[in-house]
C-alpha cells in the first residue's frame, strides 16, 4: 500500500473548459501517457508476482485456482466482446428497423440461451475443483490455532507424536498435508496464496483443508479475516521442503532446546528466567513452560519473528522485546523497555541461539 500511497498522480491535463481551453491544449501530452498511473496502480493491486501471489502458484490447489481464474477471465472477455460488438453493430451499422422474427431470435438467443450455456459451462468446470482441497493428506497433520495476533502450530505425525511450534509452517513438497484449523478468541482466516484457497478459523469449531506444494520455496501466509488492531500484522512464513529435508527438520524441531553457547547467551538465558518470560513462553528442556505465548524452543531457526513482521536476528529480537506495543498494537506481550539495550541484546543472543 505504501508504494501506491507514494505514487503521484498528475493533474488532469484536459484543464478547465471555455476561454482557456486552447492554451491548455498546447501543453497536452499524448493520451497514452495519462494511462501510466492507472497501469501502475493496476499492476500494484493485482500483485501478480512474489511469494504471496495467487497467480504465481507453487501448489496443486493454487494452480487449479489460477487456471479457474484465467478460464473465468477468458469467459468474461468473450462475453464482453460479443455484447459490445452487438451494441456497436445495432447502433452504428444496422440503422434500419429489425424484423420481429430477428429481434425475438436476438433476445432469446443472446439474452437467454447464450448466457445460460456459458454460465453453466463455467459452473460445471469450477465445481469439481472444490473437491481437491477437501482430500485428506496421509502424512503429518498440522493443527493451527489463530491467536491475537500469531499462530499456534502443532505437527501431528502419523504415529501420533506432537511437535509444538509457532508462526511458521514447514511442509513436504509433493505430499498432501491436512490442516486442522481453529481460533482462540475471535475469527481469523488461514491463507497461503501461493499454495491454495483460504479457510476461516472459528473459536469452538474445527475446520479443515489440505494443501499440496509442488515446488520447494519460501512463501508468505496472511490472516485474511479482520481480527482486531493488528490483523494486518498477523502473517507467517511457509517453507516447502524436499520430503527428506522435512523429516530431518521435524526431527530437530521435536528435540529440546540447545543450551546457551556463549557467555552473552548465558546472560540472556538468566535474564529470560529472571524477567518471568517462562510464565508465557515454553522453551522445552528448561523451566519455561508457559502456554500463553508462542513456543520458543526453536525460535532461532525461524525465518521471521513477531508472526512474520520482523527479520530473525539479534537486533530485531531486542527491538521486539523492547517495543512490542509499538510494533504490534494491542498485543498481549508487555514491552520490556525498562531493560538496558545491552540486556535486550543478550536476550536476543540467547533466543537467536535456540535453533
Ligand atoms: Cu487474525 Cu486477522
Amino acid at each position: 500500500m505504501s508504494d501506491i500511497a507514494r505514487m503521484s498522480f498528475p493533474p488532469d491535463p484536459s484543464g478547465p473548459r471555455g476561454a482557456t481551453r486552447a492554451k491548455v491544449d498546447r501543453t497536452r501530452r499524448p493520451w497514452w501517457t495519462r494511462l501510466g498511473p492507472s497501469l501502475l496502480l493496476t499492476a500494484g493491486l493485482a500483485g501478480c508476482q512474489g511469494r504471496q501471489a495467487v497467480l504465481n502458484p507453487m501448489g496443486e490447489d493454487a494452480a487449479s485456482l489460477a487456471t479457474l481464474f484465467w478460464v473465468m477471465l477468458g469467459g468474461a472477455v468473450v462475453l464482453w466482446l460479443l455484447v459490445t460488438g452487438l451494441f456497436i453493430y445495432v447502433t452504428r451499422f444496422r440503422t434500419t428497423e429489425m424484423s420481429r422474427r430477428w429481434a425475438e431470435a436476438l433476445i432469446i438467443g443472446g439474452g437467454v440461451i447464450f448466457p445460460t450455456t456459458v454460465l453453466a459451462g463455467l459452473l460445471s468446470y469450477s465445481l469439481p475443483l472444490m473437491a481437491t482441497q477437501r482430500t485428506e493428506g496421509d502424512g503429518v497433520v498440522v493443527h493451527v490455532t489463530g491467536e491475537q495476533w500469531w499462530w499456534r502450530v502443532t505437527y501431528e505425525t502419523p504415529e501420533g507424536a506432537r511437535v509444538v511450534s509457532a508462526n511458521e509452517i514447514r511442509l513436504p513438497v509433493g505430499a498432501r498435508t491436512t490442516f486442522r484449523l481453529t481460533a482462540n478468541q475471535v475469527i481469523h482466516s488461514f491463507w497461503i496464496p501461493a499454495l491454495g484457497g483460504k479457510t476461516d478459523m472459528i473459536p469452538g469449531r474445527e475446520n479443515w483443508m489440505s494443501l499440496k506444494p509442488t515446488e520447494a520455496g519460501l512463501f508468505r501466509g496472511q490472516c485474511t479475516e479482520f481480527c482486531g488492531a493488528s490483523h494486518a500484522l498477523m502473517a507467517f512464513e511457509v517453507e516447502a521442503m524436499a520430503p527428506e529435508d522435512f523429516e530431518a527438520w521435524l526431527d530437530r524441531e521435536a528435540r529440546d532446546a540447545a543450551p546457551p553457547a556463549s557467555a552473552a547467551a548465558e546472560r540472556g538465558a538468566a535474564l529470560f528466567a529472571a524477567e518471568g518470560c517462562g510464565a508465557c513462553h515454553t522453551v522445552r528442556g528448561t523451566d519455561a513452560i508457559g502456554r500463553v505465548g508462542p513456543d520458543l524452543t526453536h525460535v532461532g531457526s525461524r525465518h521471521s519473528i513477531g508472526a512474520g513482521i520482523l527479520p530473525n536476528d539479534v537486533e530485531a529480537i531486542a527491538d521486539w522485546i523492547e517495543r512490542t506495543e509499538h510494533l504490534k498494537p494491542e498485543v498481549d506481550m508487555p514491552q520490556y523497555d525498562h531493560l538496558p539495550r545491552e540486556a535486550l541484546l543478550d536476550l536476543g543472543r540467547y533466543l537467536k541461539g535456540l535453533e
